[in-house]
């Protein structure tokens, strides 16, 4: 059993949240382009001096390239600042759940973070706020850092709905944690405009940062304000490098989770480079 993580996380203190990167990688790479994909981060991240003091930078391989991307990590672990993230977690510990992955899976293979109901899972997986409530208790429960995905489809924008639906999704996946657990297990939250991803089209900046304004007042309201100043919110959803500065720019906005272009080295670290 693995006990050693392949970084420790960076808790955010009070009002300096230290922005996040996150690579989602989805069902790309096997495990030697994974392994590739993440030696060439980090020899640039060294080269740029990064450290998880600056910012952190996550990435989340598929499953099988978890415990070879890890293993890398760690044998670099003095220098490096990225961390691993399992894109979904099953909300049971064991047993005859076909296909499923349990928290004590993804510990063992030395992840810190886990990636819950991504639109993707609540399209095509039937994911629902019921499920991502489960598996956020899981991974609590396992010590693993939840990126929490929200956001509307087209219709639901279009409908007027953006508030009623990622309010609904927060309050109702977050249901039964405290504040305190949310802050201490460092939880973060991703804004995803389902309409927006993979698409190529970007919520504006002004559009995604009304959002998270929003979601901020939620967090607020539902816990106390001095959480939800501590917690990360992540904007998703079409990020590139040379959209990537003024959406990080924006207050609330507090790091971005990026799929396609976290595939090719030079886009994301383009994107890194636009977050401080
Ligand atoms: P995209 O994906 O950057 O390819 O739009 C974002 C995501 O799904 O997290």
């Amino acid at each position: 059993m693995n006990t050693q993580n392949c970084q420790k996380s960076t808790a955010p203190s009070a009002n300096s949240r230290v922005p996040v990167i996150v690579g989602n990688w989805k069902m790309n790479n096997t495990i030697s382009e994974a392994l590739n994909l993440v030696k060439t981060l980090y020899d640039a991240l060294v080269a740029l001096g990064d450290t998880a003091a600056t910012r952190e930078i996550i990435v989340a391989p598929s499953y099988t390239a978890l415990a070879k991307v890890c293993e890398f990590l760690q044998a670099h672990a003095h220098a490096s600042p990225i961390k691993v993230a399992a894109q979904d977690i099953f909300w049971e510990d064991s047993g005859a759940y076909t296909g499923a992955i349990a928290g004590a899976m993804i510990k063992d293979a030395g992840v810190t973070h886990v990636i819950i109901g991504h639109s993707e899972r609540r399209q095509y997986f039937a994911e629902t706020d019921a499920t991502v409530n489960k598996k956020t208790h899981a991974a609590l429960r396992h010590n693993l850092i939840s990126i929490v995905c929200v956001g509307e489809t087209l219709s639901e924008r279009e409908a007027g709905k953006v508030e009623e639906v990622v309010e609904r999704q927060i309050v109702q996946g977050l249901t039964g944690i405290s504040g305190t657990q949310l802050v201490n297990a460092g939880l973060i939250v991703a804004y995803e405009p389902v309409w927006a991803i993979g698409t190529g089209k970007t919520a504006t900046p002004q559009q995604a940062a009304a959002v998270h304004t929003f979601i901020r007042g939620v967090l607020a309201q539902n816990f106390t304000k001095e959480v939800a100043d501590k917690m990360r919110i992540l904007y998703g959803g079409s990020v590139k490098p040379d959209n990537s500065k003024e959406l990080l720019s924006q207050d609330n906005i507090d790091g971005a989770l990026v799929g396609g272009a976290s595939l090719k080295a030079v886009d994301f670290l383009g994107i890194i480079k636009n977050s401080l």
